[in-house]
Order: C-alpha cells, then sequence, then structure tokens
C-alpha cells in the first residue's frame, strides 16, 4: 500500500470514530493542519527536482482533495443524523403511551363472521350509510304510516316536507337495491353501520354495525335458514352454544322469528330473521311464485359483547385505551 492509501484507510476509520463537530475538526486539522504528512511534503517540494517536484505535488493534491472531500461527506452525515436522529422510519413512534395497535373487538367479530358466512359460498356487499326512505322503509313494507317503523326511529332529512334520505337504520335497505341488480340465486351478507335515535344505555348506541343476511332461490326454506344460523353462530361463539327461533313479527319477513343463542347458560337475543315476505321479493323484481328466500339481521356489537363478556355496549365506542387495551 502507498502511504496516500495508508493515511486515507487512518482517515476512514478515525472519522467513523468521531461523532461530534468537534471531533471531526480534530480529524481536519490531524490530516491538513501545519504539522500533518500533507503540509510536510508540500513544504519539501521546493528541495525536490523539477521532475520529482511535479509528481509529488499532483500526487499530494489528489491526497488533500481526498482528504477533503471525507471530512465534508463526514460532517453532512453529522447534520443529517442530528436532524433525524431515528433512521429507522418503521420504528414506532417515540413517547407514546403504547407502541402498537391490535384490531378493536367490534371489528374483530366482523372479520370472523365475514370468514365464517364466506366458507359457506356468501358474497359479503358493501353499502351505502345514506339510504332513501324508499328502501330503508317502503320497499320493505313499511309504508309511512307503520307502526314497525316506531322501532327504528333515526334521524329523518326532510325534502319539501316529504322523507327523504336518511341515515339508514338497518342493513335491511340493501335487500331489494340487491334484488334490484342481481338475478337468483344469491347468498349475500351486507356489513356496515347504522343509526338509531336512542336514548344510550348499556345495551343501546346510536350508531352501530349490523350484518344482514340474503339467500334467495328456488325451494329455498326455513330449515336452511336455522342450519345457516346454527353453523355461524357456533362458528362465532362456540361450538357448544345452541339456538332457538321465537315467533316474531318484521313487516319484511313472513313468517318472522327473533334468533336467541344459549350462550354460558342463559338464552341471549341476537337479533331477527324470516321468510322473505313475497311483497319485498316483488318490490325487487324477483318472482315469489318462483323463488323463495330467508333474511336475518344483528348487531355486531352485541355479538362482540356476548363473546367478551361486556356489560356495556357504549365502551366500544369510548376512546378509552384502558378498556380496548383488554383486547390486544
Ligand atoms: N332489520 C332488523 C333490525 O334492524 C333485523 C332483521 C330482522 C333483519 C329480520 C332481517 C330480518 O333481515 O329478516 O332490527
Amino acid at each position: 500500500m502507498t502511504s496516500s492509501e495508508n493515511i486515507i484507510k487512518d482517515l476512514r476509520n478515525d472519522l467513523a470514530q468521531a461523532s461530534t463537530e468537534h471531533a471531526i475538526a480534530q480529524v481536519k486539522s490531524k490530516y491538513l493542519g501545519n504539522k500533518s504528512y500533507v503540509s510536510e511534503q508540500l513544504r519539501l517540494l521546493p528541495t525536490l527536482s523539477p521532475d520529482k517536484r511535479v509528481e509529488m505535488g499532483r500526487e499530494l493534491n489528489v491526497l488533500k482533495n481526498q482528504i477533503e472531500n471525507s471530512i465534508t461527506t463526514a460532517r453532512e452525515e453529522l447534520v443529517a443524523a442530528q436532524q433525524f436522529p431515528v433512521k429507522d422510519i418503521s420504528l414506532p413512534g417515540v413517547g407514546f403511551p403504547q407502541a402498537y395497535g391490535h384490531m378493536h373487538p367490534a371489528s374483530r367479530v366482523l372479520q370472523e363472521t365475514y370468514k365464517i358466512f364466506a366458507d359457506l359460498g356468501f358474497a359479503v356487499v358493501d353499502s351505502s350509510e345514506i339510504e332513501t326512505d324508499w328502501y330503508n322503509f317502503e320497499a320493505l313494507n313499511m309504508p309511512a304510516t307503520h307502526p314497525a317503523r316506531e322501532m327504528q326511529d333515526t334521524f329523518y332529512i326532510k325534502n319539501n316536507g316529504k322523507l327523504d334520505v336518511l341515515p339508514r337504520t338497518h342493513t335491511s335497505g340493501m335487500q331489494v337495491r340487491f334484488m334490484e341488480a342481481n338475478k337468483p340465486p344469491f347468498k349475500i351478507i351486507v356489513p356496515g353501520r347504522v343509526f338509531r335515535n336512542e336514548d344510550e344505555d348499556v345495551t343501546h348506541i346510536w350508531a352501530f354495525h349490523q350484518i344482514e343476511g340474503l339467500v334467495v332461490g328456488e325451494g329455498v326454506s326455513m330449515a336452511q335458514l336455522k342450519g345457516t344460523l346454527l353453523h355461524v353462530v357456533q362458528g362465532i361463539l362456540g361450538p357448544e352454544v345452541d339456538i332457538r327461533f321465537r315467533p316474531s313479527y318484521f313487516p319484511y319477513t313472513e313468517p318472522s322469528v327473533e334468533l336467541d343463542c344459549r350462550y354460558k347458560g342463559q338464552w341471549l337475543e341476537l337479533g331477527g330473521a324470516g321468510m322473505i315476505n313475497p311483497i319485498v321479493l316483488k318490490n325487487g323484481g324477483i318472482d315469489p311464485e318462483k323463488y323463495t328466500g330467508f333474511a336475518f339481521g344483528w348487531g355486531a356489537e352485541r355479538i362482540a359483547a356476548i363473546k367478551y363478556g361486556l356489560d356495556d355496549l357504549r365502551e366500544l365506542w369510548r376512546p378509552r385505551f384502558e378498556f380496548l387495551e383488554q383486547f390486544v
């Protein structure tokens, strides 16, 4: 190795150790200062023969430039490191109370539910949170004066004194929309947020998530409805869980049932279901003489509350880390 190469190697080592501006200045003085090799050699130039002088002069110039460049680069790196002390920008934020996030319990229940239905061949259909009065109520056999509307008081928006669009009160509004756009047979679930004008309490919140189910085809039966719901509820809550139907009333199903599940020795209400009312099929452009279908709907937060033993649904949507961190 020539002495120039040795000097550059030593310089690199010294710069790698220099972590402050002051340390870099000391390195500079060691390699370019009065007592440095470069300065000493430059001082000797006049004593050399003209040929040697040119050759040596050129060599020393190259070396001097290399040293200066290395020092400039080291300075720039130091400034950059001071501006961004954390070099790995994928590291979690510094100083936050918790380093990692996790899925919200209601989202987790929704994701599990999608998976179980998808395994049964159901499509997961997206939908709008704003709905017209027609799809949310009228098309589902709930005209303006129907008392069943009372159960789902909402934030109506009127247009010229007439009910027009509203934040949907349930995901059932998608039933007729989907029927209009698709030919049977089909099996879908429609997850999404719904809104009710509720006085909040431990079991009622004004915005929550529902999962709507809709199956239409030839010869679709109530037995299939029950078998499907049993499979899904057991998939979410565990194989030991039983379900039962209680007679009920919804204008859009005939017959209608209330779905309960027996969980840890207790019967709990989960949601509503039934065979699709022929009036609804007709509103969706489907021939009720040829096709039958079933529908159901339940709340994701309610299932999460059962699954995780929550006694206050409102906790789910409060921004409280102490509560949410329990579900990591
Ligand atoms: N839409 C009802 C509710 O929000 C739930 C429901 C009941 C959905 C019966 C259905 C059904 O599809 O068939 O309370």
